[in-house]
């Protein structure tokens, strides 16, 4: 029988959460309508949101000096680069161009990330385990954590994502791509005299 959720050390719940996300992604995957797109995407973004909240507050910050720095601080900055897509989704319909493609490379980039931390003895959590992490300890603190995030954002609705790695990015929209003619005409080259 599987572990009930309050017997889960830190490595089963994230875990888990991981799971419940790639649910979600494949649910979205054979979605139809946009409501039920746009129900599916608030989950993962939800889901996300908090996962990416407890990890950096609580599971990364244990991890420090035990897991490889490079592999700590891309997952900082891949938490960040879903960020930007979780922002890009809670501010658009489902039948906007791109809506879709930005689930499914949202999903293509989850699933590096948590494959990074949960690849067999190098992945993070491999490598949190093997230094002696307590993660019963750890887990009870992310669950606590976790269910606080989970009621705040039923009540008062999801907050935009913080990056934690980023640093002085500044990005302009420039002209959407044309659905019509998504080839771009050629600009004209300057005439030269
Ligand atoms: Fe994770
Ligand atoms: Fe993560």
């Amino acid at each position: 029988m599987a572990a009930t959720a309050a017997d889960q050390d830190a490595i089963a719940l994230l875990k888990a959460d991981h799971r419940k996300v790639e649910e979600l992604f494949a649910s979205f995957e054979k979605a139809r309508g946009a409501e039920r797109k746009q129900t599916l995407v608030q989950q993962i973004c939800t889901e996300l949101t908090v996962h990416t909240i407890i990890e950096e507050e609580i599971f990364y910050p244990a991890c420090k000096g035990a897991v490889e720095e490079d592999l700590l601080d891309e997952a900082y900055v891949e938490h960040d680069g879903a960020k930007v897509l979780i922002a890009e989704l809670l501010g658009s319909e489902p039948d906007e161009a791109f809506y879709d493609a930005k689930v499914k490379v949202l999903s293509e980039q989850i699933e590096h990330h948590v494959e990074e931390e949960e690849k067999r003895s190098e992945g993070m959590f491999a490598q949190a385990r093997k230094a002696g992490l307590d993660m019963d300890a750890l887990g009870d603190q992310m669950r606590a954590r976790k269910e606080a995030l989970t009621a705040k954002f039923e009540s008062e609705g999801l907050p935009p994502p913080e990056t934690r790695s980023f640093a002085g990015h500044d990005l302009v929209e420039g002209e959407p791509v044309d659905e019509e003619d998504s080839a771009p005409a050629p600009e004209a080259p300057e005439q030269r005299p």
